[in-house]
């Protein structure tokens, strides 16, 4: 303790220097390193900004980008040291570039803060890091449209309450997910825009007396514009809850992808097997094969809603402006967009390599029991109220069920029904039949195909 006295950031201010204990506790270098590439364009637009209204000289700046410039390099190649003074990569980049540049660099935190200075550099990594994701999302939509068109005209069991309901097209069951992304894609990119204000400029709190200019390091860093509100700027976290929101939800759906592929891949359902490289054995029983990336993907989701609801308890009841709670921003977003990404990344792996068991699906989707309500509407075609129809068809299930005769020869016995309607309880033609708009039949697939490959189409765009 003490040693390092000299070096803080306040040490005109105070006589001894800070305890270990508030080091370990206060320090957020070890995680906020991760944003020296941000830290570094924040200053290099800073002191661009300040040589440009007369606060540096130009021999000045020219000296604070060089270091600036070596101050990266040597994040780069992993080779910057840091000193136990260094409290957050604020403060490590500041002490390195003073260490360069000793007279120029004395000026670079001019008119600045760290509070204006880490929503900046939080927003700009945030900023790249929705873009990527949103790209690893749309990677996974082309995967699921990829195996829906390889799917043709297989079909499974649809279910509602886990019951076999009435069957559906692969295809039409696989892009339900891709749809379900899009809306993932689209909220990733929303807060993108939404969170695309540059917060520097606003100081500690409240702006400056000197002759700053926000809207020139707005355009400098490319933000859509600076913030309004130099006490807003500096507190404002919803970008954060947002992305982590949104990173919650899309964790959210990728554990009910997870599930049912881990139903999907056991022996009562067998209708997927997963790649080798997609799972793992047992290191006891010889026989399993394991789903461990779908598990891992439904488990994450525990994790990622974990870090929405503590940032928001966070963030409740915080007076403006800058509290140091805004430092526990950084380690659950990092976390929630590493989380996603390692998941996002296997999930694809383990659903472009599975082998789709086509035959099973078929033998469990061609029960005849799934083809009652096209037996019902068959009667509704020939004029019957639906309510009477339903009970029509609801009884020759209960007798077929008790064992009197097959559901289609009782069918077929009944002039209400006949031939034509027994004929729809036949292998593969309940499915055939839901062909309204989004339906699940092949022929309504064939239709929803296009309308989804136009929509990752206008979503690879806008990231
Ligand atoms: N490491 C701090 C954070 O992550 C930077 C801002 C520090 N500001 C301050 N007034 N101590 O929030």
């Amino acid at each position: 303790m003490g040693d390092d006295t000299a070096h803080t950031l306040w040490h005109g201010r105070f006589e001894g220097g800070p305890s270990e204990a508030l080091q370990a506790l206060n320090d957020s270098l070890p995680f906020d390193q991760r944003m020296y590439a941000q830290d570094i364009a924040g200053s290099r637009a800073h002191v661009t900004m300040l040589a440009e209204v007369g606060l540096l000289t130009e021999i000045e700046r020219d000296q604070i980008l060089v270091a600036l410039d070596t101050v990266e390099g040597e994040f780069d190649a992993g080779t910057i040291r840091f000193e136990p003074s260094d409290e957050d990569i604020h403060t490590a980049v500041e002490r390195r570039v003073t260490e360069l540049a000793p007279e120029a660099g004395g000026k670079i935190h001019t008119a600045r803060s760290r509070n204006d200075q880490v929503a900046t550099d939080l927003r700009l990594w945030t900023k790249r890091e929705l873009g990527d994701l949103a790209g690893l999302v749309v990677r996974f939509q082309q995967t699921l449209l990829d195996q829906a068109v390889a799917a043709g005209d297989a079909h499974l069991p649809g279910y509602t309450h886990l019951q076999q309901a009435q069957s559906v097209s692969l295809a039409h069951h696989l892009l339900a997910h891709g749809w379900t992304l899009a809306r993932d894609v689209d909220r990733l990119l929303a807060t993108r825009e939404r969170l695309d204000v540059s917060p520097l400029g606003a100081g500690a709190l409240a702006g400056s007396s000197l002759p700053i200019d926000p809207v020139r390091t707005a355009e400098l860093l490319g933000f859509a514009k600076p913030f309004d509100n130099s006490l807003d700027a500096v507190s404002d976290r919803d970008f954060v809850a947002e992305s982590l929101f949104d990173l919650a939800l899309l964790g959210v759906h990728l554990s009910r992808i997870g599930e049912e592929l881990i139903l999907w891949a056991s022996a009562e359902f067998g209708f997927v097997t997963l790649d080798d490289g997609f799972s793992t054995g047992s290191s006891m029983m010889p026989q399993k094969k394991n789903p461990d990336i779908a598990e891992l993907a439904r488990g994450k989701a525990g994790r990622l809603v974990g870090h929405l609801t503590g940032f928001l308890t966070t963030l409740k009841g915080l007076p403006l402006t800058y509290n140091k709670d805004l430092q526990e921003d950084k380690e659950p977003l990092f976390d929630a967009c590493d989380t996603i990404r390692l998941t996002l990344l296997a999930l694809d792996g383990m659903v472009s390599t599975l082998t789709y068991n086509t035959d099973v699906m078929a033998a469990q989707a061609d029960s005849p029991y799934s083809a009652a309500t096209d037996l019902a509407e068959y009667l509704v075609r020939n004029g019957m109220p639906f309510r009477s129809a339903h009970a029509v068809v609801g009884e020759h299930v209960r007798h077929a069920l008790e064992g009197q005769d097959s559901l289609e020869n009782l069918v077929a016995g009944d002039d209400r029904l006949g031939p034509e309607a027994a004929a729809l309880l036949r292998p593969g033609m309940s499915v055939r039949q839901r062909t309204s708009r989004g339906g699940g039949a092949p022929s309504a697939t064939a239709d929803q195909l296009d309308r989804f490959r136009s929509l990752l189409a206008a979503l690879a765009d806008r990231i």
